[in-house]
């Protein structure tokens, strides 16, 4: 895929859906750099999983744009968008519960009789994330933390350009966290350009480059960790009007 001028992998421009009379994501604009680690954060409700779902195909938007290496992309079905290179986790995982992990894993691959590349493949991606031992184990039995990392592993198959991470840390104890968060670092040295949604302020102000920050479909602020912890805006969405959520690293 052929990088574009100005070094944007994926922007949402002017993005709008609304559900009914809630206008979830209400005119958004932000644009992910290539190759870093950005994070779009913003109290429950704020629109950031219907931002993934525009960006990903899932939702159709009511209005906007959304570029990927600079071509508009929006309202095109998943699985061109997939096929594009730009794949996701849920924050709700997606993992099918009847079949084993390493099904799990070959069956994002779109071959009907996975062959030994796409096995091999499986297997190094289910040991990054330390699911080695379960491979066989069926998806449903996994505990919360391991289907999201399942899903992580999942969502690096079939070698994406953009990864996009709807709470990746939730439910994730702190040692495989730790590893996931080496992980993504890797992703990122081998040119991959991430976005990560997450609760966890650690994560958001330890690990990405830039913040989008979102309230009422609408980034109301963007910078390195250094100015959001300090924005008055992001601080007063926060905690002035919900009393929710923390926006300091610890
Ligand atoms: N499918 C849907 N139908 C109706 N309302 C929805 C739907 N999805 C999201 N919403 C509403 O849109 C707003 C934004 O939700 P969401 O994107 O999930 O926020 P976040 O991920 O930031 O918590 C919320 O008010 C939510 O209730
Ligand atoms: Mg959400």
């Amino acid at each position: 895929m052929m990088p574009d001028a100005n070094g944007i992998a994926l922007e949402a421009r002017d993005l709008r859906k609304a559900f009914g009379g809630v206008h979830a994501v209400d005119g958004c604009s932000f644009a992910v750099p290539r190759g870093k680690i950005c994070g779009l954060i913003g109290p429950n409700g704020s629109g950031k999983t219907t931002t993934f779902n525009l960006l990903t195909g899932l939702a159709q938007p009511d209005g906007g744009q959304v570029l990927h290496d600079g071509v508009d992309i929006a309202g095109l079905k998943p699985y061109r968008i997939f096929r594009r290179g730009i794949t996701r986790t849920f924050q709700i995982t997606r993992v099918f519960r009847e079949m084993t992990v390493l099904e799990n894993m070959l069956s994002v691959t779109g071959l009907a009789v996975p062959d030994r590349v796409a096995r091999e493949r499986a297997g190094e991606l289910i040991a990054l994330v330390n699911l080695t031992h379960l491979r066989g184990e069926y998806g449903g039995r996994l505990s919360y933390g391991q289907q999201k990392l399942l899903e992580f592993a999942r969502a690096l198959m079939t070698d994406p350009d953009v990864i996009l991470l709807d709470e990746p840390a939730a439910g994730v104890n702190r040692t495989l966290l730790q590893q996931l968060l080496e992980q993504i670092h890797r992703l990122q040295e081998t040119g991959k350009t991430i976005l990560i949604v997450e609760h966890d302020m650690n994560v958001i102000m330890n690990h990405c480059e830039r913040i989008f920050v979102m309230d009422y479909g609408v980034k109301i602020a963007e910078g390195p960790p250094s100015e959001i912890q300090g924005n008055e805006r992001v601080i007063e969405a926060y905690f002035g009007r919900r009393q929710s959520g923390v926006v300091h690293a610890g």
